[in-house]
């Protein structure tokens, strides 16, 4: 865990609480933290999932690896310690994204058993719910794929530490889902995602629904 620099700080709470945004909301905030290599299929799913999530009236947005680079973490690179740091904010960032009541589809290599373990551990100790999902696929097929043709860059030295080429990937050990890119067709994937939210209550409505609120306010109206 990155170690708190600076002193004589500490947590605001505000008035409103997480569940009073949740309420606002219809819906309650989780983070499903997409892993695996380029090209295994971290943000086609994602971008998926919030399609789906979309049309179910959730509120949900994708954090990516490629466009969190151009932004927050432009200053970032590629040796260990980068994509520690890259991992880390990504992880705090996603975690407000929940807190705030959204659901946060984040989608990066994050290649480190431990930088992974430790965005899993911030958030438990928030009480936000965590999921990851090990976007698994051989590395001959991502490479096959290769959407950006960075694979054949690394392969001809044109790029160095890349991912499954000259730089490790640290296999998920247990992770809450485990989708196979290379047998399982795109729906499949998105179906055992919402699946999994539904099984775990997150898409319940246990919340006021549209319904509810009119009723309440033409009650209201009508006193
Ligand atoms: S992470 O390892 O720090 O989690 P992240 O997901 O943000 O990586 O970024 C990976 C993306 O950056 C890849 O999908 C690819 O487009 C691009 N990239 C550029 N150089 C590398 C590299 N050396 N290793 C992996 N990905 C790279």
């Amino acid at each position: 865990m990155t170690k708190q620099i600076a002193t004589n700080v500490s947590w605001h709470e505000g008035e409103i609480s997480r569940q009073d945004r949740y309420e606002i909301l219809r819906q309650k905030g989780i983070t499903i933290w997409f892993t695996g290599l380029s090209g295994s299929g971290k943000s086609t799913i994602a971008v998926a999932v919030e399609k789906a999530l979309f049309a179910m009236g959730k509120l949900s947005y994708r954090l990516d690896g490629d466009n969190v680079r151009l932004g927050i973490n432009k200053n970032l690179g590629f040796s260990e310690a980068d994509r520690k740091e890259n991992v880390r904010r990504i992880g705090e960032v996603a975690k407000l994204f929940s807190d705030a009541g959204t659901i946060s589809l984040s989608s990066f290599i994050s290649p480190y058993k431990n930088d992974r373990d430790d965005v899993r551990a911030l958030h438990e100790a928030a009480d936000i719910q965590f999921v990851e999902v090990f976007v698994d696929c051989a590395l001959s097929v991502a490479e096959e794929r290769d959407p950006k043709g960075l694979y054949k860059k690394a392969r001809a030295g044109e790029i160095k530490n890349f991912t499954g080429i000259d730089d490790p990937y640290e296999v998920p050990i247990n992770p809450e889902i485990h989708l196979r890119t290379d047998v399982m067709t795109l729906e499949e994937e998105v179906n055992i995602i919402i699946d999994y939210l539904v099984q775990n209550e997150v898409l319940q409505l246990q919340y006021l629904t549209r319904a509810d609120d009119q009723a309440a306010v033409s009650t209201a109206t009508s006193q």
